[in-house]
């Protein structure tokens, strides 16, 4: 399959770009009475209206034909149906086979994924149901008051986002460290009563620096508080190197599988999304699985036109390759969902932040656009000025929540609407000169208008709408990189620098020499040493 710029499509979609951009998003909205309506797609309790963005009939039509070229569909098939889809890795992507409602027939590695996946949800179970019910019992007989989760990455940013979503006042409590800052443990580790604290090691390689200096620094805490015999009640593993988990300390019984074929940052799905059952109950993450699950069977079945995480990844591809939007910016309207931001970004970067093709050779077109975003309506008083008013050029998500009736919760959704106006209408002239603002002042109080967002509004904020919402973007992820013809599966780009840390540790204790490094981290590393 050619290069996505092979395309005539592709061709097209470029000329059409000169052609938006000297268009105004309000003349597109007035001039089609049609357009609210086509542009606005609701399933699985989560409508995205995209018509305040720049995507013209001609655009829209091209776009799909840009998906049929990339055989999005065959290769979302090819990854339901369990093929190595993770070239590099020579694995499948099969965390979708972690919610199925359905029987999963697909064998990996002589294993039958259906097997697999229904036994580790019975582990999940036991253990939520064991630990809540005061079964599962601390060292000392009593029941866990708390659950410190220890990971990092996708074995943090699934479990630690659901919980601030889902788990207000739970019992036991929940608590995640990943940064391998002391700090971080230490801070938890003052909120909690260790004798009666459950830690998870959450790690799918156990190797990972930050979860292992954590997790071992958590040990001789527990061991400190109830004696070395006794510690091993207090720990748990999340893994796919279930030697490596023994190996450090943790029964066997006490590991659950971390399958091969699921990444990391697609991980929330299995075990590593044991804190959610936890802190929730096995219920509720189960809600959640099932609302992935119906988030996967509308990706599966409908058709490309009406598909939400298609049609998504084609307006993104839309802004981003043909329009140049730089940024894309995630602001959720909702306090829960104030780590929805971070989580994306892992998802999002991690997986398209790519410059080759799955073949390895280079690109010559953007692949995704920086992400970041903030909670709203605070971030209305941090970065919005820019977005309003800035040279920058992003796409943007306005993710509403209805359902709520108090008064802060309308004037979330109140905002949310607000903005996606003010960014298609801006403030003219005339509005302002009515107003009574001096000429001078205008100049400075003009808001341009024309800049493009896209407005989510969930039903409700619960477990099954709050898994589409994750499904729904793991989609629109896949999509994209479909497109781009990138491997999304991977993350070479981060062994490096984790790599070289390693190698820095005894450089800046002392303990080796600093000769090997360049000039300007040779100095750093003199200036440390001098200065401790
Ligand atoms: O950030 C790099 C990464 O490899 C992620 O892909 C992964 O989610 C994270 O580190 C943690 O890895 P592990 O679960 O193996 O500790």
């Amino acid at each position: 399959m050619s290069a996505p710029t092979e395309s005539p499509a592709w061709q097209r979609l470029q000329t059409e770009a000169g052609r938006a951009r000297r268009l105004r998003i309000v003349d597109l909205l007035a001039s089609d009475e049609d357009r609210v309506e086509r542009l606005t797609f609701s399933t699985c309790g989560i409508t995205v209206d995209a018509s305040k963005t720049r995507l013209t009939t001609a655009a829209e039509a091209d776009l799909l034909e840009l998906a049929a070229h990339a055989d999005v569909s065959g290769w979302r098939d090819a990854m339901f149906a369990g093929e190595r889809i993770n070239q590099s890795e020579r694995r499948p992507a099969l965390h979708a086979a972690l919610r199925s409602a359905d029987p999963v027939d697909v064998v990996v590695d002589g294993e039958r994924v259906g097997d697999a996946v229904h036994a580790t949800r019975q582990q999940i179970r036991e253990l939520a149901e064991g630990v809540r019910t005061g079964e599962v019992v601390a060292g000392d007989g009593g029941a866990f008051t708390d659950v410190v989760n220890i990971g990092i990455g996708g074995s943090d940013l699934g479990p630690r986002l659901v919980c601030d979503v889902l788990a207000d006042d739970s019992r036991p409590r929940v608590h995640f460290v990943a940064n391998i800052d002391p700090v971080a443990l230490d801070r938890v580790l003052t909120r909690v009563d260790v004798a009666r604290t459950l830690f998870i090691v959450a790690s799918k390689t156990f190797t990972t620096l930050e979860t292992l200096t954590n997790a071992r620094a958590a040990h001789a805490a527990v061991a400190a508080c109830v004696g070395d015999d006794r510690a091993a009640h207090h720990f748990i593993a999340v893994t796919g190197a279930r030697e490596r988990a023994e190996a450090f300390g943790i029964a066997a019984a006490r590991i659950l599988d971390l399958p091969a074929w699921v990444g990391g940052r697609y991980s929330l799905w299995s075990a590593v999304g044991l804190p959610v059952a936890l802190a929730c109950g096995d219920d509720t993450f189960a809600e959640l699985l099932a609302g992935a699950a119906a988030m996967d069977r509308h990706f599966r079945t409908a058709e490309a036109v009406d598909s939400l995480p298609l049609r998504l990844a084609l307006n993104a591809i839309w802004q981003t390759n043909f329009l140049g939007a730089r940024s894309h910016v995630v602001v959720p309207y909702s306090e829960r969902l104030a780590r929805l931001p971070e989580y994306l970004q892992q998802l999002e970067l991690e997986s398209n932040g790519k410059s080759v093709d799955r073949d390895g050779r280079p690109i010559a077109y953007d692949t995704v656009p920086a992400i970041w975003g903030a909670v709203g309506t605070t971030a209305q008083h941090a970065f919005f000025q820019w977005l309003h008013q800035g040279t920058g050029n992003a796409a943007c998500d306005l993710i509403a929540v209805g359902g709520g009736d108090r008064e802060g919760e309308q004037a979330l959704v109140a905002n949310a609407f607000a903005q996606s106006a003010a960014l298609l209408a801006g403030v003219g002239d005339d509005e302002l000169a009515a107003a009574g603002v001096s000429a001078g002042e205008r100049e400075h109080r003009r808001l341009p208008g024309d800049r493009p967002s896209t407005v989510f509004l969930l039903d409700r904020l619960d477990a099954r709408t709050l898994g589409a919402l994750i499904a729904l973007y793991e989609h629109k992820v896949f999509c994209q990189a479909m497109i781009w013809r990138i491997n999304p599966f991977d993350q070479w780009g981060v062994e490096r620098g984790k790599q070289l840390a390693r190698t820095l540790m005894p450089v800046l204790a002392g303990e080796e020499s600093a000769a090997e490094l360049d000039a300007s981290t040779r100095a750093l590393v003199r200036r440390y040493r001098d200065g401790s």
